[in-house]
């Protein structure tokens, strides 16, 4: 069974969108296995856009990210990461069609809700940066 990891940004969650985020998570049928509201550190949110630490947005998509709680999230499906991206949209929401969580709330690419993994290894990466805990075990809760 696949994982993923996504994120709901500062934005979504000052605007009231983590109920909204996760409603349409688990009526698509995927499953919740890691769940956490928490504010970032600068170091930590620079080692989560590290590939896009050449970029001329990279320090603005850092400030914004350390900007207020996000909440972090793992969910469990079959195929999971690119379904969660299906539901997610586009990166940017001018592109994101409507229906998609990006397509539906955001309208500007450097404030755009949520984030999710775009590859296993990356999935892999990032759930266990951001839960090091031991909290996430790898065995499946789905038959
Ligand atoms: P995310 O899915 O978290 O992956 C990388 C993030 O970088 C992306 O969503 C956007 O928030 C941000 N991003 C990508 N391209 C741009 C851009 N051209 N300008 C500002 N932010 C961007």
């Amino acid at each position: 069974m696949e994982f993923t990891f996504v994120m709901i940004k500062p934005d979504g969650v000052q605007r009231g969108l983590i109920g909204e985020v996760i409603g349409r998570f688990e009526k698509k049928g995927l499953v919740l296995r890691g769940l956490k509201v928490i504010n970032v550190e600068r170091s930590f949110a620079e080692t989560h856009y590290a590939d896009l630490s050449a970029k001329r947005f990279f320090n603005d998509l850092v400030d914004y990210i350390i900007s207020g709680p996000v909440v972090a999230m793992v969910w469990e499906g079959r195929g999971v990461i690119a379904t969660a991206r299906n539901l997610i949209g586009a990166t940017n929401p001018a592109e994101s069609a409507p229906g998609t969580i990006r397509g539906d709330y955001a309208v500007h690419i450097s404030r755009n809700v949520i984030h999710g993994s775009d590859t296993v290894e990356n999935a892999r990466k990032e759930i266990a940066m951001w839960f090091p805990e031991g909290t996430i075990t790898w065995n499946s809760c789905i038959d």
